[in-house]
Formats: C-alpha cells, structure tokens, sequence
C-alpha cells in the first residue's frame, strides 16, 4: 500500500504491478490542490486506483463519479475508496451505459505514452501519436462538461501536444498549459522509444536529451468550452 500526502490529505493508496499511482498523478495532486472543489460534481476520467477521485471527495467534492476501460481498475479503485472512507466517489466501467451527468471539473491522468501495439486502451499507451485516450477525454467532455466546467489532464511531451490541442479545438475547446515538469525517461523499451523518435522527426514528439539522458516534459493542460461570441 502507498501511504502519501497530498495538501492536507492522508490517502492511502492499493497497487497492483498494472494498476499503479504514478509520478504523473502525484504532479497533477500538486497543481490540483489550487482548485476549490466544496460542492463540485466530479468526474476522474480513467480513475485506475481512484487516487484522483479520492483526492477530490476528501477536498469536499458532492460527488465523484469514476471510469475506466479495465474491470481490474474499478475493483482496485472501489477497495481504495473503501479504504479511504469515500462514500461519495462511484466508479463504473466505461463500457456500461454512461450516466447522463454533467460534471464542473473532468480531471485525468491519461494513458499518453505513443506505442503502436496498443491504441489507448491501456495503462500508459496512448497509441501511435499517445493521443488515442486524450482524444477519448475530449469526446467524453462534449456530453459531460457543464458549460462553464473545466478539464485538467496531464499530457508527456512525448505524445503529440499539436494533434491533440487541435483535436481539442475542433471539439469547440482552449487547450492551455498552465503548468509543467520534467521527469528523466527511465524505461527506453525498444518499441516505445522507436516510435518516439519516429515521431520527434514529424514534430510529434519532443524531449531533452542531455549527457545521453532523456527526460520529458510533462504538461498540466486545463481546457473549457471555446467562448465563440
Ligand atoms: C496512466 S493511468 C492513470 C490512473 C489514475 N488516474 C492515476 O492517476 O493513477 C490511465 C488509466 O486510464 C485507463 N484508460 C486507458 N484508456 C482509457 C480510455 N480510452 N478511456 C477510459 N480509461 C482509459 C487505464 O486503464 C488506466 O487505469
């Protein structure tokens, strides 16, 4: 079990190998911390172990309603919120028939990195360009954001920023960064980081390489509905 602190909040958090809190989600905790979410309907897009989620329903959020694609996730994220005493947060799997809601803040920590095996249905991959679930995100967010709602999700350098801030736009949604790390690259499996080149020559991928070491550059991106007046 991962026993942390985000802001003022003790979570306690189950792992399993495939369903894990990653440095990505403890980023996002940080930034998430500005945000008031007292009386706020929530929605944690790809919940995985529910840290998101929890997080929110401890700030005081009304309601907390979770999807993911992986039945393994949502028992994961049901025990955590057991554990954590948020009656309040409900995961479901995406696949169910989604529940006509519409939610003030979508936070997400989406699976991002660019494969070719996988198309966005997995823990980190995001398909060829690591966009696949961001895309996913957004589609979701055309029927679930409230009209003066807020999506907050974390997007790697090492996916496309271009295709998916223009996916985002032709969704009717600002896609802006307001916030950003860097995190060193310690798994250069071949598969991955073949395609991540492949995609740095067409602009699809960017990254720091120095003294042979790589590190990416992790966005904090926040997207509302585009004010067309
Ligand atoms: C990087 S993990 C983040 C998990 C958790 N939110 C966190 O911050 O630790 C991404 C999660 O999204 C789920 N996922 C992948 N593709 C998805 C999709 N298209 N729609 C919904 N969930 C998806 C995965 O099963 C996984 O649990």
């Amino acid at each position: 079990m991962k026993k942390f602190s985000a802001g003022l909040q003790e979570l306690n958090i189950l792992e399993t190998e495939k369903i894990r809190v990653t440095r990505y989600s403890e980023f996002l905790l940080l930034y998430l911390e500005n945000l008031d979410f007292t009386q706020q309907i929530i929605c944690d897009f790809g919940c995985g172990t529910g840290v998101l989620g929890i997080y929110a329903a401890k700030r005081g959020a009304q309601s907390v309603t979770g999807f993911d694609i992986d039945l393994d996730a949502i028992g994961l994220c049901k025990e955590n919120i057991d554990l954590n005493d948020c009656s309040n947060f409900q995961p479901h799997l995406i696949s169910d028939d989604i529940i006509d809601e519409k939610y003030d803040f979508i936070i997400s920590n989406p699976a991002s990195l660019p494969t070719v095996k996988a198309s966005g249905k997995e823990f980190f991959s995001g398909g060829i360009y690591g966009i696949d679930m961001i895309q996913d995100l957004f589609d979701f967010s055309t029927q679930h954001l409230k009209q003066d709602g807020r999506i907050f999700f974390l997007q790697t350098s090492l996916s496309s920023i271009n295709k998916a801030a223009n996916y985002a736009h032709n969704k009717g949604f600002d896609y802006k960064i307001i916030g950003v790390f860097q995190t060193e690259i310690r798994d250069h499996y071949q598969e991955f980081w073949h395609r991540v080149e492949q995609n740095q020559r067409t602009g699809d991928a960017h990254f720091v390489e120095i003294n042979g070491v790589h590190s990416e550059i992790v966005y904090l991106v926040e997207a509302k509905y585009r004010d067309l007046a």
